[in-house]
C-alpha cells in the first residue's frame, strides 16, 4: 500500500488549493451572507476540469481518477463547502449516472456539455414524503406512446435554481414497486416545468437548493436513461459514489477548521502565553488531527475500491458517516479553540460549523448509512 500521492495527484492538490485560496475565499463570507451562488467561479472551475474530473476526455471531461476528484474536492471544501457540493452533485451524481448508462445520443447532447462545464445539472430523487424512504416516489411518468407526461414535486434539489439538465426519478408503475421506478434527463426550459424558490438554509448557502415542480411535463421516450425500472437502481448506484464525493466535502470542512485553529492557536494570547501553549488546546488540536487523518483514510479507500472496480457500497457510506462525524465535531472544536472571536462571521470558523451539518443529512443521513453498512455486515 502506497500512501503517496503521484505527481498527477499532488499538481491537483495544488491547483485546487491555489485556485480556493485566490478565487473562492475573497468573497465566500458574503457570498453565504447573500446566498449567491458562485456561477462565475464555478465556470472558472469548470475552465479547470474540475464539474467532470472522471468522465473521459471524448466527452469533455478531465479522464481523472476517483482519488483525483476527492483530493479536488476536499481543498475546495477547506473553503468553499457550497462550491464543493455544486461540484460534487455535478461530477458524482449527474455526470458519472449519464457517463455509466446513458446511451451514445445522450452523452453527446448532455454529458459533454455538463463535464466541461458549459452546462450544470442537478439530481432529484427526494421528494416531500421520500426522503430517506426513497421507494415512496409520488412523482409519476406516464407511457403516451413516443414519450412521457411527467407530474409531481421534487424536494430539496441542489442546483436546482441554476441547472440546466435534471435527472429526474419518477415512478413509472406503481404496482412494481422500486421495479416500477425510472429516471430521465429533463431541459429546465420545457414546458409544465417550474423551480421553486431558493430554501433559506442554515449552511451551504451560497448553493442553491429549491423544489421542482412538473406538471405535464412532456418527456421524449429517448431521454429515459436505461430501460423502464431501472430508476431505482441507477438512483442507488449513482449514490453509493455520490456518497464519496459528500465524504470528501465532510473532509474538506474539517481539515479547513483544523487549518484555521493552527493558526489561530499560534497568535492569540491568554495568560501571557500563547493559547496553543496551553495543553488544554493542544489536545483539541491532536484529536481534530487523529479524526481528520482517518476519515482521509477511509475517503482515499472508498475511492481506491470505486477506482480498482471492487465492491464499494459499504467504504463509500462509512467514509460518508465518519467524515461527516469529524466534519461536525472538529468545526465545533475551531469554534471553541476561537472562542468569542470564533461566533462571528469574520473568522470563517461559526460558517463551516453551519456546513458541516448538512453533511449528515444529504445522501443519505448517517442512520441510513449505518442501515447500508449492517446490512453489507449481515448479508
Ligand atoms: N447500491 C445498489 N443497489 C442498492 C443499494 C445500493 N447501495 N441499496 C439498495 N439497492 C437496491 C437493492 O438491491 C434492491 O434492488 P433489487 O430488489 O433489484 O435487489 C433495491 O435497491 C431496493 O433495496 P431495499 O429493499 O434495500 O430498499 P429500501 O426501501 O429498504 O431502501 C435505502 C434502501 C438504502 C434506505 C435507500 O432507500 C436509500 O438509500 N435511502 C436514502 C436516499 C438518499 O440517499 N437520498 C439522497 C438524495 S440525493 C442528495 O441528497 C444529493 C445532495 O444532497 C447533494
Ligand atoms: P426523513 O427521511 O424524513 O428522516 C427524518 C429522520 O428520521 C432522520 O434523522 C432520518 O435519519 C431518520 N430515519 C428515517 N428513516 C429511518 C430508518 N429507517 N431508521 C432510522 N432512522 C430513520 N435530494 C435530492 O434528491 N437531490 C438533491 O440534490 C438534494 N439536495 C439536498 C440539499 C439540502 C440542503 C438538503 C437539506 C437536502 C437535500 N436532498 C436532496 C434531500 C436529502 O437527501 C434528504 O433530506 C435526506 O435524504 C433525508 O430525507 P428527509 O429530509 O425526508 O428526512
Amino acid at each position: 500500500m502506497d500512501f503517496k500521492l503521484n505527481e498527477e495527484q499532488e499538481a491537483i492538490k495544488e491547483a485546487a488549493s491555489a485556485f480556493a485560496k485566490t478565487e473562492l475565499l475573497p468573497e465566500v463570507i458574503e457570498r453565504d451572507i447573500k446566498c449567491e451562488f458562485p456561477k462565475d467561479l464555478i465556470k472558472k472551475m469548470a475552465e479547470m476540469g474540475f464539474m467532470g474530473m472522471m468522465v473521459p476526455t471524448a466527452y469533455g471531461g478531465g479522464g481523472m481518477d476517483t482519488l483525483s476528484y476527492v483530493i479536488a474536492l476536499e481543498e475546495i471544501a477547506k473553503i468553499d463547502a457550497s462550491a464543493a457540493v455544486i461540484m460534487s452533485v455535478n461530477n458524482s451524481l449527474v455526470c458519472w449516472g449519464l457517463e455509466r448508462y446513458g446511451t451514445e445520443v445522450q452523452k453527446k447532447k448532455y454529458l459533454t456539455p455538463l463535464a466541461s462545464g458549459k452546462s450544470l445539472g442537478a439530481f432529484a430523487l427526494s421528494e416531500p414524503e421520500a426522503g430517506s424512504d426513497a421507494t415512496s416516489q409520488k412523482t409519476t411518468a406516464v407511457d403516451k406512446g413516443d414519450h412521457y407526461l411527467l407530474n409531481g414535486t421534487k424536494n430539496w434539489i441542489t442546483n436546482g435554481y441554476s441547472a440546466d439538465y435534471y435527472l429526474v426519478i419518477a415512478q413509472t408503475n406503481k404496482e412494481k414497486g422500486h421495479h416500477g421506478i425510472s429516471v430521465f434527463i429533463v431541459e429546465r426550459n420545457w414546458e409544465g416545468f417550474e423551480v421553486g424558490k431558493k430554501e433559506d438554509k442554515l449552511g451551504i448557502r451560497a448553493s442553491d437548493t429549491c423544489s421542482l415542480m412538473f406538471t405535464d411535463v412532456k418527456v421524449p421516450k429517448e431521454n429515459r436513461i436505461g430501460e423502464e425500472g431501472f430508476g431505482f437502481k441507477f438512483a442507488m448506484e449513482t449514490l453509493n459514489g455520490g456518497r464519496i464525493g459528500i465524504a470528501a466535502q465532510a473532509l474538506g470542512i474539517a481539515a479547513g477548521a483544523l487549518e484555521l485553529s493552527v493558526k489561530y492557536a499560534l497568535e492569540r494570547k491568554t495568560f501571557g502565553k500563547t493559547i496553543s501553549e496551553h495543553q488544554a488546546i493542544q489536545f483539541k488540536l491532536a484529536d481534530m488531527d487523529i479524526e481528520i487523518e482517518a476519515a482521509r483514510l477511509l475517503c482515499y479507500k472508498a475511492a481506491l475500491k470505486k477506482d480498482n472496480n471492487e465492491d464499494y457500497v459499504r467504504a463509500s457510506a462509512i467514509a460518508k458517516l465518519y467524515s461527516s462525524k469529524v466534519a461536525m465535531e472538529t468545526s465545533i472544536e475551531a469554534v471553541q479553540i476561537h472562542g468569542g472571536y470564533g461566533y462571528v462571521r469574520e473568522y470563517h470558523v461559526e460558517r463551516m460549523m453551519r456546513d458541516a451539518k448538512i453533511t449528515q443529512i444529504y445522501e443519505g443521513t448517517s442512520e441510513i448509512q449505518k442501515i447500508i453498512i449492517s446490512r453489507k455486515l449481515l448479508s
